[in-house]
């Protein structure tokens, strides 16, 4: 069939939005009608350069949307029914996925060089074939994707809403419930309020932490994470120590949690340094795949026990998370609209993302 897709040929470049070929889905993979797909940090990582894929991509891995055809041997889930894309898939089989690490999967392990999982590529246009971002490609009107990859949703939930669980939500959440494992109590830090930082501040308030405070540069950002739990902003992370020091009468904060666009390896130290004794700093924000240096002070690490820890889709399991996510949005207990800044048109993506670029967005989608 055809369809229409953003598509980006190379570092530097722009989205082109353009007409494509998609095959029918092959054994265990799936037709979706996408509806919606948020517009997250990590594609325009391709674009820098900061995430090595190959080219060309279309990008976008972050959506919902509708089966509209299975493939054969597929049984988890029906031509008609809602669903989000997940930017990880699981096979529930393999080392990670029976130890409870979906995210970890092994096949996740190629998400970002191209092909599906079998190695053949279900998208083309001028002559060539094109990878799908994390298998999904969701910056197209459809597309056809792993059923690994997808999460059955109940009937009822606004699926441009549920799109933000297939990466933000879960990623921002997750980070603070699983990764940096905080309890009512405690005291969490976020430095950066995007899609991801946002919705970590909902984890925090979530797990019932008595001092969230939201580090940005930008004001908006900071008022937006007013409005959705935290306790307390700076501008910087010197304010915050400054501040979550006062609060905490010196203990500091049980975790530091890293979502600013790009990780540096100088924001490690200031990020170990807002944590007290046993304190976890998560670097959830993707670096310079280059970069291998932080400098940081190894005498506290140790003799305070501090941690530092990756987390890849905020250590989630994406077939248990995303409906209990949105479950507690059902509730009143997690917000999705409040995160939506502003939505866009596909042909309207390369806005979106200079938007992002500006800290206009706290999410831009684009609905299709
Ligand atoms: N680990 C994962 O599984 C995973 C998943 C999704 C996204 N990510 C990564 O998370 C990061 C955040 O993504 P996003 O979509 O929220 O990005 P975003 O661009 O929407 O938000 C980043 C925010 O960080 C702020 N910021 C920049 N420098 C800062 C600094 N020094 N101190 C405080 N704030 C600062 C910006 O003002 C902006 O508000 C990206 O690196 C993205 O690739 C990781
Ligand atoms: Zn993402
Ligand atoms: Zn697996």
């Amino acid at each position: 069939m055809k369809t229409t897709a953003a598509v980006l040929r190379g570092v530097g470049g722009k989205w082109e939005v353009e007409e494509v070929e998609l095959d029918p889905p092959g054994p265990g993979e799936v037709l979706i009608e996408l509806v919606a797909s948020g517009l997250c940090h990590s594609d325009e990582h391709m674009v820098t350069g900061d995430l090595p894929v190959a080219f060309p991509v279309i990008g976008g891995h972050e959506g919902a949307g509708r089966v509209l055809e299975i493939g054969p041997g597929v049984t988890d889930v029906v031509t008609g029914d809602p669903v989000v894309t997940t930017f990880l898939p699981s096979c529930g089989r393999c080392s990670y996925c029976v130890r409870g690490h979906t995210a970890l999967c092994d096949d996740g392990a190629g998400a970002m060089l191209g092909p599906q999982l079998d190695g053949t590529y279900r998208f083309h246009a001028r002559g060539e074939d094109l990878g799908q971002m994390c298998l999904l490609g969701t910056f197209a009107r459809h597309t056809v994707v792993p059923v690994k990859s997808v999460v059955k949703i109940d009937e009822g939930i606004p699926l441009e809403l549920a799109a933000l669980v297939g990466c933000g939500v879960t990623t921002g959440v997750g980070s603070a419930i699983r990764a940096a494992e905080l309890h009512p109590g405690d005291t969490a830090v976020v430095i950066g309020i995007g899609g991801i930082g946002a919705n970590a501040v909902q984890g925090a308030k979530l797990a019932g932490c008595r001092y969230v405070m939201a580090v940005d540069p930008v004001e908006f950002k900071r008022e937006k994470a007013l409005e959705l739990g935290a306790t307390h902003v700076a501008a910087s992370m010197d304010d915050a120590w400054q501040r979550v020091s006062e609060l905490t009468r010196g203990r500091l904060a049980d975790a530091a949690i890293l979502t600013t666009g790009v990780a540096e390896g100088s924001y490690l130290q200031p990020a170990l340094q807002l944590v007290g004794k046993r304190g976890r700093v998560v670097v959830t924000a993707l670096g310079h795949p280059s970069e291998d240096t932080a400098s940081l002070s190894l005498l506290e690490l140790t003799l305070y026990e501090k941690q530092i820890r990756g987390s890849l889709f905020g250590s989630s399991n994406a077939q248990h998370d995303v409906p209990r996510l949105l479950e507690l949005y059902q509730l009143g207990q997690l917000k999705l609209a409040e995160l939506v800044t502003r939505t866009y048109a596909l042909e309207e993506i390369n806005t979106g993302y200079q938007d992002m670029r500006e800290g206009r967005n706290i999410r831009g989608v684009i609905h299709y």
